[in-house]
C-alpha cells in the first residue's frame, strides 16, 4: 500500500540486512568487554537500531534520547532541540549513538558534544545512511552503513510529515506526494 508513494528504492531491504550485519561485527569487534550505551537517537532510529542489536555479540545497556530538527518538514531547520533526555548517567561509560541518517550533521554535533561534556569515557556513532553532500558543518561518523546522494529518502525509520517510517526498505518519494501536500 506505501510501495504505490515510492519513486525508486535505495536500499532494499535484502542491503540492509548485510549493512547491519557487517556492522555488528566491526562493532562487536570493537567494544568487546567494553559494556558500551547503545543510544539511539528517536524516532528515526528504531528500525535500524532493532536490527543492529541483534548482530551485537557482547553486553551492552540500551537508551534513547529524542531530539528533533527537521520538525516534519524536508529540509533540516538548523535548530535543534532536546525533547527526551537519556536517563542513565554516561560519565566514564562508552556510548555508540544510533542514527539513521547524518545529514547537516547539526543533531549528531550536537549530541556528541553534550555527552563529552557529561563525561562520557568515548562517544562514537553508528549511522545507516550518511549523506555527505547535505553537511553544513565537519562531521565524519565512525561507522558508516551507506553513502547516499543528495536526495529526501524515507522509510526504515524515516520520514515525511511522519509518514512512511514503517516502510522496510529506504526510498525516495513520488514528487506528488510532496507537491500536492504543501
Ligand atoms: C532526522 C534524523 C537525524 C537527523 C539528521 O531526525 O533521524 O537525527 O534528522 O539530520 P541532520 O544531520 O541535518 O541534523 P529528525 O530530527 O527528523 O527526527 P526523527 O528521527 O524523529 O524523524
Amino acid at each position: 500500500m506505501l510501495d504505490k508513494d515510492i519513486e525508486s528504492v535505495l536500499i532494499s531491504e535484502k542491503e540492509i540486512e548485510e549493512i547491519v550485519q557487517n556492522l555488528g561485527t566491526k562493532i562487536t569487534n570493537d567494544y568487546q568487554d567494553k559494556f558500551p550505551i547503545i543510544l539511539g537517537l528517536l524516532k528515526g532510529c528504531v528500525p535500524f537500531m532493532a536490527q543492529l542489536l541483534k548482530h551485537l555479540e557482547m553486553h551492552i545497556e540500551i537508551a534513547f534520547m529524542n531530539v528533533s530538527s527537521y520538525h516534519g518538514g524536508m529540509e533540516s531547520s538548523g535548530e535543534v532541540k532536546i525533547d527526551m533526555d537519556l536517563g542513565t548517567p554516561v560519565k566514564d561509560r562508552h556510548v555508540l549513538i544510533a542514527e539513521d541518517i547524518v545529514d547537516s550533521g547539526r543533531t549528531i554535533q550536537s549530541v556528541v558534544k553534550l555527552l563529552k561534556y557529561r563525561g562520557a569515557k568515548s562517544v562514537k556513532v553508528v549511522t545507516l545512511m550518511d549523506k555527505p553532500a547535505g553537511r553544513v558543518i565537519d562531521f565524519v561518523p565512525e561507522y558508516i552503513g551507506k553513502t547516499i546522494p543528495k536526495a529526501f529518502v524515507v522509510g526504515y525509520g524515516l520520514d515525511y510529515e511522519e509518514k512512511y517510517r514503517n516502510l522496510p526498505y529506504v526510498g525516495t518519494l513520488k514528487p506528488k506526494i510532496y507537491l500536492t501536500e504543501e
